[in-house]
């Protein structure tokens, strides 16, 4: 069935600053928003908690599939809820996000996951951030983002943050999980992190928010899906 609802996608390596400005161009637009990678998020942090190996496919497709899940938009960055408790800081933590990227690398894993995105596509539009939402998901989605930045800056950028958040982080040892997971993210044979072949790439690098922001808008004006240029 053709769905003519728009689509945003915004797709790139963790760390690009894709769940932010995926937030903030959500709001500006009144779009909803899909964050895929929490999905993986939670099948891990599910998996571990049912105490599931992070080798057994068919467990962890099966983990996916019963997602007890619930996203509250309610403002700010939003509370996630598995099996009504509130997880939103749990799936945050560097293992959950590292046992993410190796449970997103199973085909089982990712089928048992797509249909879930898929039903994100509401009107009046959707933004969705991940590795293969303009690639796999929602191929036919009017613009595509491609969201990067070097991994050097990645690494500061997830080093203010911790810092900020008085956790104790080591900006080597960052840098080096950073390309740990781009190499598995980019290498894995199922869905890998590729810009799709009609995406736009923007290299955040030497950027601020706002300015990621206003280009995409301008974007978005361009392709005739908002008026807000
Ligand atoms: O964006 P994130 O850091 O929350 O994503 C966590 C992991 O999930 C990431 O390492 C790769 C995986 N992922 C994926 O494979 N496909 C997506 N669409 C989103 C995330």
């Amino acid at each position: 069935m053709i769905d003519n609802t728009a689509v945003l996608t915004i797709d790139g390596p963790g760390g690009a600053g894709k769940g932010t400005i995926s937030r903030l161009v959500a709001e500006r637009l009144g779009w909803h928003l899909l964050d895929s990678g929490a999905l993986y998020r939670l099948t891990a942090l599910a998996a571990i908690r049912q105490g599931v190996a992070q080798d057994d496919e068919a467990g962890l497709a099966r983990v996916a599939g019963e997602l007890d899940v619930v996203f509250l938009a309610a403002g700010g960055e939003g509370r996630i809820l598995l099996e009504g408790q509130d997880v939103s800081a749990d799936i945050r933590t560097e293992q959950v996000g590292n046992a993410a990227s190796r449970v997103a690398a199973f085909p089982a894993v990712r089928t048992a996951l797509s249909q879930r995105q898929q039903a994100f596509r509401h009107a009046p539009g959707l933004v969705a951030d991940g590795r293969d939402m303009g690639t796999v998901v929602f191929p036919d989605a009017p613009l595509k983002i491609f969201l990067t930045a070097s991994a050097e800056e990645r690494a500061q950028r997830r080093y203010r943050q911790l810092r900020e958040a008085g956790v104790d982080a080591n900006l080597s040892s960052l840098l080096k999980e950073i390309q740990a997971r781009d190499a598995r993210d980019m290498q894995r044979s199922v869905a890998p992190l590729v810009p799709a072949d009609d995406a736009v790439t923007l290299d955040t690098t030497s950027l601020t928010i706002p300015e990621v922001v206003d280009r995409l808008m301008a974007l978005l004006a361009r392709e005739g899906l908002t008026s807000d240029a």
